[in-house]
């Protein structure tokens, strides 16, 4: 190993909104904050180097991409997801969920209904209705600890009045890498009832080994001009605070679109340091990424098999990709109300609660592992010591 993953930062007063959020989120200073998708882990060497590079550079003007700019993302696109992606395609946005608002405003409109498969990251929710569409869902379904996409319920939604749908490709918080033929029948509903597809596949490189991610676009030429594809360095090389996002639209008529409303409201230009650190990361911080999928993945072990030895009320649903562990906490009898408070008051662990992913999320909750091992086996040990408490109460 060339990077010492299990290295313990401390990440308070460092303005973080996952540690030096925690009081006024969890209403207690001692909880260890489990939740927001950031790691607790430093960004790869050449990142860091390329950002003090230009940090000494001392000017700080208007920035414009440079060629090697989008080389550096194609080149991994091509590598990592056998995507060959033009450079017109590609267009910016500063993190993807304002990509997402500003494809709801510029390609539908009030009242329009915009597809979403619960439980699903929760931005997704907040976006759809509070620029006034209608969320329209198909909730997945979960069967011997894996999600399916329920086909015949989406049949039913034909009607709703769909002009989108936002996929999430791998999805958050259920861990699952969608393969082709999933995307396959999607995207041919799409098709038939003409909804633009919306791809956010941001968790696209961090996939376990057994699994492989497929970029919706790439499923058919067709679909392609339908679907819209959020990518990003921030969950893949933990650079989220840089807002530095790639929205790849390969139709000429949806990029103008996208493009003309990015422009209107001014937020079409990068900034020096998520350019200088997107570049650097695609180019040089593959030796780092398939260092720390190792490392991920013996976290993912260590935390299943915590579950099972340890804390066997809760049931861990296995992830094929993202570090975002989802945990079936049904079996301990709490209802959504009492869930949350027994994580945050009893086992002092901020976590995301699942009721925020809307339908089917209830009774669960969403557990980050990008953490050095010492750090998680801290978060697993309070889990385990409350619930024991819990249950030898009750006794
Ligand atoms: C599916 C998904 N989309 C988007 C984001 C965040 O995007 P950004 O911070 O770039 O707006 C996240 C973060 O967790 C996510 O899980």
């Amino acid at each position: 190993m060339n990077y010492n993953f299990d290295e313990v930062i401390e990440r308070r007063k460092t303005n973080s909104a996952k540690w030096d959020g925690v009081l006024k989120l969890f209403g207690d200073k001692d909880v260890l904050p489990m939740w927001v998708a950031d790691m607790d882990i430093k960004a790869p060497p050449p990142v860091i180097e390329a950002l003090k590079k230009r940090a000494e550079h001392g000017i700080y003007g208007y920035p414009l991409r440079p060629t090697s700019y989008y080389d550096a993302f194609i080149d991994w696109i091509r590598r990592h997801h056998d995507w060959k992606v033009e450079k017109e395609w590609l267009t910016f946005s500063p993190g993807v969920v304002t990509g997402l608002s500003v494809m709801i405003l510029a390609l539908s409109r009030p009242g329009d209904g915009v597809l979403v498969q619960p439980p699903v990251y929760y931005p997704f929710f907040d976006l759809i209705e509070n620029n006034g569409r209608q969320v329209v869902n198909n909730p997945l379904i979960l069967e011997d600890g894996r999600y399916y996409m329920d086909f015949e319920d989406l049949e039913k939604r034909a009607g709703d009045n769909i002009k989108l749908m936002i996929l999430c490709n791998p999805a958050n918080p259920v861990g699952r890498v969608w393969e082709e033929e999933y995307l396959q029948r999607l995207g041919e509903f799409c098709l038939k009832n003409n909804i633009i597809l919306i791809s956010d596949e941001v968790h696209s490189d961090i996939i376990y080994s057994r699994f492989k991610h497929t970029p919706t676009a790439t499923i058919s030429k067709e679909l392609a001009q339908r679907t819209i594809t959020c990518m990003a360095p921030s969950k893949t090389f933990n650079l989220a605070g840089l807002q530095s996002s790639v929205i790849i639209i390969p139709d000429q008529d949806l990029r103008n679109r996208y493009k003309q409303l990015l422009k209107n409201i001014h937020i079409d230009m990068d900034n020096v340091f998520g350019m200088a650190a997107f570049e650097s990361a695609y180019k040089f911080g593959e030796d780092w990424l398939t260092e720390f999928l190792i490392y991920l993945h013996k976290n993912l072990e260590f935390t299943i098999r915590y579950f099972e030895e340890k804390i066997p009320g809760i049931k861990v649903i296995e992830p094929e990709a993202t570090y975002l562990v989802w945990l079936d906490c049904r079996g301990l009898g709490l209802n959504t109300r009492e869930l949350k408070d027994f994580m945050i008051k009893k086992a002092k662990v901020g976590l995301d609660d699942g009721s925020i992913f809307g339908q089917g999320g209830e009774g669960f909750q969403r557990l980050n592992i990008a953490c050095p091992r010492k750090t998680l086996e801290k978060g697993l040990r309070r889990i385990e010591a409350a619930v024991n408490s819990m249950v030898s109460s009750k006794r």
